[in-house]
């Protein structure tokens, strides 16, 4: 049995942060009924296609292990159909803009009328406040909420970074407020309404920026390479490139052919109880005692000089030669893997955390699977859902209807035209 088997989620979520939440729900045992507009579908399916007429890899790698419901919730038979699913479901995750649900006429009042138990889970941009009507996507909740500003080098403008923290990131968070939620509904026997706001979701994985902002005020950061370059310290965190953001001084350095390969990169870490390590592996031993460099706290205005040698060093190696050298010497560091690599990787592929999966109209692709592993719930990714596949098989067996009732729903045009394939 896996660890969320027998709970049941409408999923109303569309783009990625919703669909990121419910997949994990998904992989965890979660019946997860996704319900989207009639002939249309989740945005994403059309977008970014590689395979003309078929769902984008951007809809299939967030879809998986789902059911797929057409469903008009703005027409009056849809309203009654999703009613019925309010009372049959443990939870509802929504990520419309803000108001969106209210208009359909399912305010949190009125869900809760409907099924005291539900759990209704959202993500929206910003909580509640000035911004709380705002639209967001990704990028903009990587700027409102410290990464962009905290992301770059000093003397270039701010960053978005690649990790898809706004969205996926606030997923992240709504599936543990849900889990949360279900584990209080077992003691209180009530729903609860959860809410994951983007902003607040990044500044949660900025904290240690907000930590260096409050630490300006006892003087100058100077684990931050601008120490050493006796760039003065501003009001606000800086920009600290590839500074590492703790305690630990590192950088990310060049290995062998970076000349043409831009991912022929290590991180590096200086970490204090390896320094004699570092010395040695890099050719001076003379640092492991010589005053300036024995302590930690007297390394910190010499990062240049001493990640400069670090590199001169790394350079001769390719990043993992780099690794195989440092890892028996308990020297902290990383090879910079690429997107090729990584999909490429055996050793995720033997954890399923990369997976291949085979789509009727796609053929086979390769996916992120689970990264989170629990030992008795084991995740199996099955495929994502065509367009209302399950429109038959949720309406006759979740919600129970059939003969006549069902003809008049099918033929009411708030279904779409459900596949009845699928149910037979
Ligand atoms: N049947 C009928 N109408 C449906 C429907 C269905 N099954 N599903 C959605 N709709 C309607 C909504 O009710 C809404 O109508 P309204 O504007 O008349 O109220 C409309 O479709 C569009 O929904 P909306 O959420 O506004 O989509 P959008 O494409 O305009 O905006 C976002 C997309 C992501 C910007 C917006 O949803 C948002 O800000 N979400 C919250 C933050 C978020 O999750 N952002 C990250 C996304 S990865």
């Amino acid at each position: 049995m896996k660890a969320l088997e027998g709970v049941k989620i409408l999923d109303f979520t569309h783009v990625q942060s919703g669909p990121t939440c419910t997949q994990l729900l998904a992989w965890f045992g979660a019946d997860v009924l996704k319900v989207e507009r009639p002939g249309v579908g989740d945005a994403t399916r059309k977008q970014l296609v590689d395979v003309p007429g078929a769902d984008s890899l951007y809809f299939t790698m967030l879809n998986h292990n789902k059911r797929s419901i057409e469903l008009n919730s703005k027409n009056e038979t849809g309203k009654k159909i999703l009613t019925r699913l309010i009372e049959e479901c443990d939870v509802l995750v929504e990520n419309f803009a803000p108001g969106a649900l209210d208009r359909m006429g399912f305010s949190w009042e009125r869900i809760q009328e409907i099924n005291p138990r539900i759990i209704m889970a959202s993500v929206k941009g910003f909580g509640p406040g000035k911004y709380e009507d705002c639209k967001v996507y990704e990028n903009v909740a990587q700027c409102a909420g410290g990464s962009a500003s905290t992301t770059g080098f000093r003397d270039g403008p701010p960053l978005v970074t690649g990790a898809q923290i706004g969205d996926s990131g606030t997923g992240l968070h709504l599936a543990l407020g849900i889990v949360t939620a279900l584990y209080h509904r077992e003691k209180s026997g009530r729903g609860q309404k959860v809410l994951a706001p983007m902003q607040d979701g990044v500044l949660n994985l900025c904290r240690v920026k907000l930590r260096d902002q409050q630490r300006l005020k006892a003087g100058p950061l100077k684990e931050y390479s601008q120490y050493g370059e006796g760039e003065p310290f501003g009001e606000a965190t800086p920009r600290a490139g590839n500074d590492s953001g703790g305690g630990q001084p590192g950088r990310i350095l060049k290995c062998k052919g970076w000349e043409t390969d831009p991912n022929a990169y290590t991180y590096f870490i200086t970490q204090a109880a390896v320094w004699g390590n570092v010395c040695d592996v890099i050719g001076k031993p003379e640092w492991k005692d010589a005053e300036g460099y024995a302590k930690p706290e007297d390394r910190l205005d010499k990062l240049n000089e001493i990640f400069g040698a670090i590199e001169e060093w790394t350079m001769t190696k390719t990043k993992f030669e780099v690794m195989d050298i440092c890892n028996p010497l308990n020297i902290p560091v990383g090879p910079i893997l690429s997107t090729k690599e990584l999909i490429e990787d055996e050793g995720l592929r033997a954890t399923g955390t990369i997976v291949d999966v085979d789509h009727p109209e796609r053929g086979t692709y390769s996916s992120v699977g689970c990264p989170i592993k629990l030992s008795d719930s084991p995740v199996e990714v099955t495929r994502s859902p065509l367009l209302g596949e399950h429109t038959l098989e949720i309406l006759q067996e979740v919600l129970g209807y059939q003969g006549e009732e069902l003809e008049e729903i099918v033929n009411s045009g708030a279904v779409g035209e459900p596949k009845r394939a699928a149910a037979e």
